[in-house]
């Protein structure tokens, strides 16, 4: 391909240049995979209002996201493993994100650390946040990134047991593999030289780099794994999140909400924020699209709290949608994964200018110059 433009260019480049392993782990949902296909499938049932003969000759997609003044409101969404989509890939990605003066959010389970990060980038990257039963572990992990200057913590919340990712168990992701897996699994790091030689050999360390030096005796990915599956906490429920509201001071999200009486919950503990989200159907299979969820939570908490999402959005097109709906701003996850393994950094700054393009045409057409005049009666559906 000569020149990637869209999502789907970026997509068809990344399984071309990842190891099948890493592609299925990005590309891939859980079970069914019915509510990854959703997140996409659904924005095609809102279609736009065209209004023509209107002065669209300057139009303005700047907005705040958390308290942060962005060039248009798009994020990128914490995504584990991002260093393993391209050598040190949370640096390239943050350092994408700067230039786009768009937030990064770098997950607890990226391979950079967060004190990395920071020396890559100076803007105020975002931090996500699982509860896991080591509370002294969380702890430490808030205090770190307050340190560190973390401009706002994502607080995931649909991750009580971990979805099945029916891809990752056939292609043996995380598991002590057998002789004839290791040969099959060299070879297919042979095929794929680029990335092996990019990040195989000069990405390392290949460990959750928050997670390294805290988890004792974890010395590889695998005990890592073991350490995650065996701490994610099946117990947590709104009270410790009232906790992590005291212990941190800053802007806090809750990311992973699709119902509207959660929603009101999140609200009580006193976030700032939520992101509608269903892990970009990485958890339950068959829970709504985000995008189908969207407009509940607009209607029950729109007014007193801050609304973001993600899951799905794969245009400038479907930004403009999602805030039409009533978000604030969106996160993106898989689209900038895949810009990341093709093309490293310049994919992403080149994806997000894209997205903006396409934000900016949208919206002119639209008869509409502001994100801020944004709203239902810019839709048609049903
Ligand atoms: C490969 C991958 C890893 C992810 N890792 C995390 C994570 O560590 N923490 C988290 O809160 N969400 C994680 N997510 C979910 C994303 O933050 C986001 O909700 C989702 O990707 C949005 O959907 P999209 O990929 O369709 O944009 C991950 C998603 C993907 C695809």
């Amino acid at each position: 391909m000569q020149r990637p433009v869209s999502v789907s260019d970026y997509r068809t480049l990344a399984q071309q240049r990842l190891p099948k392993v890493l592609f299925d782990y990005v590309d891939g949902g859980s079970y069914a995979e019915r509510t990854l296909a959703a997140n996409v499938a659904d924005f095609g049932q809102y279609h736009f209002r065209q209004r023509v003969m209107r002065d669209v000759s300057s139009i303005d997609v700047k907005s705040t996201m958390l308290g942060h003044p962005v060039a248009m409101p798009v994020a990128l969404a914490p995504v584990g493993f991002t260093g393993m989509m391209a050598r040190r890939g949370e640096r390239q990605a943050a350092r994408a994100a700067e230039k786009a003066k768009v937030p990064f959010t770098l997950s607890t389970f990226g391979i950079c650390p967060i004190a990395e990060v920071r020396e890559a980038t100076d803007a105020p990257f975002w931090f996500q946040l699982y509860m896991v039963r080591d509370r002294k572990f969380v702890r430490t992990l808030i205090e770190e990134a307050h340190a560190k200057g973390c401009g706002a913590l994502l607080f995931t919340v649909d991750l009580a047991v971990l979805g099945a990712r029916y891809r990752d168990i056939r292609n043996g992701m995380g598991m002590t593999l057998s002789l004839p897996g290791r040969l099959a699994q060299a070879a297919d790091y042979a095929r794929h030289w680029r990335w092996a030689y990019d990040v195989g050999i000069n990405g390392r360390p290949h460990v959750f780099g928050n997670l390294a030096s805290r988890v004792p005796g974890a010395t590889n990915f695998g005990q890592l794994l073991g350490w995650l599956a065996s701490n994610v906490d099946p117990s947590v429920t709104w009270a410790d999140i009232a906790w992590i509201r005291k212990i941190w001071p800053g802007k806090l999200a809750i990311k992973g909400i699709l119902d509207p009486g959660d929603a009101q919950e999140a609200l009580k503990i006193g976030a700032d924020a939520i992101v509608v989200s269903n892990h970009g159907g990485r958890q339950l299979d068959s829970a709504p699209s985000s995008i189908s969820a969207l407009p509940a939570i607009v209607d029950t908490v729109g007014d007193k709290i801050e609304l973001l999402m993600d899951g799905g959005v794969r245009s400038g097109h479907d930004v403009v949608k999602a805030l039409a709906l009533g978000a604030r701003g969106v996160l993106i996850g898989r689209p900038y994964a895949y810009a990341l393994a093709a093309r490293g950094e310049a994919g992403v700054s080149a994806l997000l200018a894209t997205m903006k393009a396409e934000m900016l045409n949208t919206i002119a057409l639209l008869g509409k110059t502001s994100v801020h005049d944004l709203g239902r009666d810019d839709l048609v559906w049903g």
